[in-house]
């Protein structure tokens, strides 16, 4: 059997995840792209530390640069995070002729449309579903298998340390702080947790799926956003008295003059309404689309295996696409250059 090979920028959470993925389900794998994946190089900060998983010492560096260089590797998958740097590590990829998979939505919703081009003029996959929503396959749905649809909403939980740290203030009177130290811990927060709980986060994702649904250029900086840090115990206890929850809340709308509203907010939601019940590091996403009428989403929202499959999903992608001559097929097309305009005419800031 005739093997792909991977290089990783990142072995951490999302990257251990992805490296057991690729050994624990490799039948599994071998049947699904008639291909062998082996992992030949990968980046990491500290080369010492002490990790989750066993990989040759050899393969090893702490030097980025060697991966996205490496002739062998065909598919990058980038988790590290990150953005100047790993941008300039993913377009160097493309154009030393790699796929690319990433998880990075921080980047995504600043640079995405610079790396999508790249990626056309390239013709290489560039693939991000774990970007949002961790493990539920919103892109895909939104980018494909709706893609002949008109999409007006999309809107939902969308970050899983906020939900977690909520739904633990709800249910167990659990204090925010030590909330937060447990979805680090748990590797739901991201490395500077200051990007979930003031709904960052939540608003990168929100920016990329609007874009994708809307067929648009929505960034980071057109989102009104604003996070959790300001909800106490006493909010979330008179939430509860008047039958109500706190969700952090994306919305993304399109009205019918054409103008796109895009905003992150702590919300009252009725108990009776889906999303109440959406607890924990669980994320839901509707979509509403005029003829698809409503959808919902509903699956784990980050943490290791549940964004692994994410991330391995695109990657067996790519491996199909390989396989078929194909590459390149899903470069750029969520970004429309025709309907830039629509960047002015973001009306929630
Ligand atoms: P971690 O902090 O757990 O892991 C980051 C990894 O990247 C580590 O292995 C680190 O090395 C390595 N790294 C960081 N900077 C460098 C550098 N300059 N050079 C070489 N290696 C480097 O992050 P996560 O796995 O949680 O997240 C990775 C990406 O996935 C982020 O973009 C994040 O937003 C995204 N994501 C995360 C989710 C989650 O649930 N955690 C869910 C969805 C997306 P070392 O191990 O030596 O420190
Ligand atoms: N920090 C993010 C979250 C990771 O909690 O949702 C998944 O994108």
């Amino acid at each position: 059997m005739e093997t792909i090979k991977v290089g990783l920028l990142g072995l951490g959470t999302v990257g251990t995840g992805v490296a057991k993925m690729i050994f624990d389900n490799q039948e599994e794998l071998n049947k699904k792209t008639g291909y062998a994946i082996e992992i030949i190089k990968v980046a990491v900060k500290n080369i010492n530390k002490k990790r989750d998983i066993e990989l040759p010492q050899a393969v090893f560096t702490d030097n980025p640069q060697e991966v996205v260089e490496n002739p062998d590797v065909q598919i990058v998958v980038e988790v590290m995070g990150g953005l100047e740097d790993t941008k300039d590590l993913i377009i160097k990829a493309l154009q030393n002729g790699k796929h690319v998979v990433t998880a990075n939505k921080d980047l995504l919703a600043v640079s995405g449309q610079e790396l999508f081009e790249v990626a056309d003029e390239q013709k290489k996959d560039l693939m991000y579903e774990a970007a949002v929503a961790g493990a539920i396959p919103i892109v895909r749905a939104v980018k494909e298998s709706l893609a002949a649809d008109e999409i007006t909403e999309v809107m939902g939980i969308l970050n899983g340390t906020t939900n977690y740290i909520l739904s633990k203030m709800s249910q167990e009177g659990a204090d925010f702080a030590d909330v937060l130290a447990e979805a680090q811990e748990l590797g739901y927060a991201e490395a500077d947790p200051t990007s979930d709980v003031e709904g960052y986060d939540a608003a990168r994702k929100t920016a990329i799926l609007a874009s994708i649904a809307f067929s648009s250029r929505v960034t980071f900086d057109d989102v009104s956003v604003s996070g959790i840090t300001k909800i106490s115990a006493r909010d979330i206890s008179y939430a509860k008295d008047l039958g109500y929850s706190i969700k952090l809340l994306g919305v993304a709308k399109r009205e019918d003059n054409g103008q796109i509203e895009v905003r992150v907010h702590p919300t009252f939601i009725p108990n009776d309404h889906p999303l109440a019940a959406v607890n924990g590091v669980y994320n839901a996403v509707f979509v509403k689309g005029k003829a698809l009428g409503d959808a919902m989403f509903y699956g784990r929202g980050a943490g290791e295996l549940p964004t692994a499959s994410a991330v391995m999903g695109d990657v067996v992608e790519v491996i199909r696409n390989i396989r078929s001559g194909s590459n390149g097929r899903i470069g750029c097309t969520c970004y429309n250059e025709k309907n830039i305009k629509d960047v002015n005419d973001v009306v929630s800031k």
